[in-house]
């Protein structure tokens, strides 16, 4: 019986089999063959079976069908996943399949730092990132149209730190035109918000590690892919050879935590926005950048494409850096870390965590200022999180 609603599909998607209840997790580097033949087949693509656990396993592929079946939910799209070591192998994978030395990337400004990093490193290898401001789409289809060498657009909607976002479906419009492909970073929205498959995409990406896995407990990443017969052969061939697979045992911890997955993004936006809200009202705070507020620069489009404004928000705070450091440190219940989507609320501090290798007038022009905090609310009651800030702003 197909599942006709996504909370069914988070519990009962990915199949297995021997009878277990829960996913079995199967630690094993390869797998025995009952004869030289059966081990021709199996290698030739010619019968179903397991070689090599770099290639793929038992307890990985269901997760794969998972996450699949989400991101296609209603869609009608034959989507393909492979669950990756980590949001960064996924994103290299997809632009290692999909570009030839000489060609280019063409993305946004304020991306997550990691990203950012890996364009700015793309030339050691012959290719290109072109990094600039979506908002424009006029410039898009400008340079769309006088670079024979762009090969693949990434879009990060909403984007990490800043939530800035990117209309998905005017840039694959756009990209149509011009035979170039998308792939978008759904890691802050998750399924559960934004399909970005719904608005023309051609991969979708995941640093699983946060809300997909959502208890801190897997470094993980995952691409799926809509052109089923490119999954297959230069994908896969890329992913095998590069060695970028997810161990079962992440795997596993994955599985389980998918099931809870539409509760947990309900709880993480409504408590949020209590949180936002209570922000507003404090005059430490300069401006709350959270997507619900109407006055947000992105709000239209994170109605237009997201179901829910999402667990993420960022507020700017007077004192600058020095206020940002002795905020984070006066915290109590809120957790000082990088990373984001776990049960538990965690903050950090751009300026002097996760951004500090980018130059200070660079992160500016993003948006990331010295005072900026950002905070991934999580699933303790809204008001011992609201306790917590507001005895940390005192
Ligand atoms: C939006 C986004 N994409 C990709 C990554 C990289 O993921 P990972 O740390 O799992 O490699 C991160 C990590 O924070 C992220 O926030």
């Amino acid at each position: 019986m197909k599942p006709l609603h996504i909370e069914s599909v988070c519990v009962k998607a990915g199949e297995y089999s021997h009878h277990s209840h829960v996913l079995p997790i199967y630690p094993t580097s390869t797998y025995t063959f009952d004869s030289a033949e059966e081990g021709a087949a199996i290698l030739q693509n010619k019968q179903k079976g397991f070689v090599y656990s770099r290639f793929e396993n038992p307890t990985t592929e269901p997760v794969c069908e998972k996450i699949a079946a989400l991101e296609g939910f209603n869609l009608n799209l034959n989507l393909t996943a492979f669950l990756t070591a980590s949001g960064m192998s996924a994103l290299g994978l997809i632009a290692m399949s999909n570009l030839k030395s000489g060609q280019k990337v063409l993305s946004h400004f304020s991306l997550y730092g990691g990203t950012e990093e890996w364009f700015n490193r793309l030339p050691n290898i012959g290719l290109e990132a072109i990094i600039i401001d979506f908002d424009d789409l006029d410039k898009v289809e400008k340079v769309l149209k006088n670079d024979k060498t762009i090969g693949l657009i990434h879009l990060e909607t909403p984007a990490n730190p800043t939530l800035k976002c990117v209309d998905i479906k005017a840039v694959c419009e756009l990209a149509k035109k011009y035979s170039v492909k998308v792939s978008v970073d759904n890691t802050f929205a998750t399924p559960i918000l934004q399909q970005p498959f719904s608005f023309g995409a051609d991969f979708v990406m995941h640093s699983v590690t946060k809300y997909l896995n959502g208890h801190g407990t897997t470094i993980g990443g995952v691409v799926v892919g809509k052109d089923e017969e490119f999954m297959n052969t230069i994908f896969k061939k890329t992913y095998r050879l590069m060695g970028a697979n997810s161990s079962p045992f992440d795997a596993w911890l994955v599985m389980n935590g998918l099931k809870t997955l539409p509760l947990r993004m309900e709880r993480h936006c409504d408590n949020a926005a209590k949180v936002a809200k209570y922000l507003k009202t404090n005059s430490a705070i300069a401006n709350v950048s959270w997507l619900g507020f109407e006055e947000h620069p992105y709000h239209q489009l994170a109605k237009m494409q997201m179901r829910n404004f999402g667990g993420m928000l960022a507020f700017d705070l007077k004192g600058g850096l020095a206020s940002g450091q002795k905020f984070i440190n006066q915290l109590q219940l809120c957790v000082k870390a990088v990373s984001l989507g776990t049960v538990d609320t965690l903050v950090s501090h751009p300026a002097s965590m996760t951004h500090t290798n980018i130059d200070a007038k660079e992160r500016m022009k993003y948006g990331i200022t010295d005072g900026l905090i950002r905070m991934s609310v999580g699933l303790e009651h809204a008001d011992d999180i609201i306790a917590d800030i507001q005895n940390a702003l005192k």
